[in-house]
């Protein structure tokens, strides 16, 4: 992993994620370690973010490093037509090592090709989320004790969310048994079905939710994404697809736990929030020990 890019969650072989799961739950034990004391990373945001950008800047300045960039491109030169080669050669020069989030899918690929540091994938449009990945396997694997084995049910807009994606890929990696609950228009698109179908395993398709809730160990809830929709009618039709509240986990299984990427509209009701199965918020807390994992890892610090 070391000097390399980690831009689509293919870039990781099975032993390297269970690595870096490893790393992150040594960093669980030990958060505060001085690991970067001189280093510089550069947090590029060109899309909103709460989670992923604010937990990589925790992760870096528990590890003692300095965190330069921008949360919006709205302040930046890319106001005045600079393009993502030049920012990316420029930024480079102030930085070990690039964390980028931008709308266009292939924008991290495209950097990781001109960058002289490495470029983290932070999310690009409705591509890949290979870090949401990482944290969503290392939730999976402490919630249920193995990543092995598992009934997984995706819920939502499986087309646009790029978390979706990267983690379904990953879990090809450990014979998961797929549901996908999606309205019509949102069904996961071919070309991840495809990893599923190459490693043999299988998926049911589903529009209703409730009958798959009793089969599962993991929902993964989603957010419709109203932003990558090119015609806003269409959204309004799906926007209230799915929403989960308490009493449609009554019949869920003891070890069954609710995840979420964050942020939350309305797919899962405040009341799930109290029910022990509930786990998204402490899903984004380990996002802070797996981010420390990858930056340590690529750096070549663990
Ligand atoms: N899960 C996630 O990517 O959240 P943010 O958009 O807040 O970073």
């Amino acid at each position: 992993m070391k000097d390399r890019s980690l831009v689509s969650i293919n870039d990781y072989s099975r032993e390297e994620i269970i690595k870096i799961l490893d790393i992150a739950a040594e960093f669980e034990q030990n958060t505060h370690q001085n690991l970067l004391k001189g280093r510089v990373i550069a947090s590029l945001f060109f899309e909103p973010s709460t989670r992923t950008r604010l937990s990589f800047e925790s992760a870096i300045q528990k590890m003692g490093g300095n965190v330069v960039g921008f949360s919006s491109s709205g302040t930046t030169s890319v106001q005045k037509g600079e393009s993502i080669k030049d920012t990316i050669l420029t930024v480079s020069n102030y930085s070990d090592l690039i964390v980028m989030r931008h709308s266009v899918e292939g924008s991290a690929r495209y950097a990781s090709e001109v960058s002289p540091v490495p470029i983290i994938n932070a999310g690009d449009g409705s591509n890949q989320h290979p870090t949401q990945c990482l944290l969503d396997l290392y939730s999976i694997r402490k919630t249920q004790g193995t990543l092995e084995n598992l009934e997984v049910t995706f819920v939502g807009d499986l087309k646009y969310g790029r978390t979706v994606h990267s983690l379904v890929i990953a879990l090809c990696h450990f014979n998961t048994k797929f549901h996908l609950v999606s309205p019509l228009e949102l069904k996961l698109p071919s070309a991840v079905k495809r990893h599923i179908k190459e490693a043999n395993l299988t998926y049911e398709q589903y529009t209703d939710f409730s009958e798959v809730i009793p089969k599962s160990d993991i929902i993964y809830m989603t957010r419709i994404q109203r932003e990558r929709f090119p015609d806003p009618l269409e959204y309004e039709k799906v926007k209230n697809a799915y929403i989960l509240d308490n009493k449609m986990l009554d019949n869920a299984k003891e070890n069954c736990r609710i995840l979420h990427p964050l942020p939350r509209v309305n797919e899962i009701n405040v009341d799930v929030d109290s029910n022990p199965k509930a786990y998204y918020f402490e899903q984004a807390l380990n996002g802070v020990y797996v981010r420390q994992a990858l930056i340590a890892s690529i750096l070549g610090l663990k």
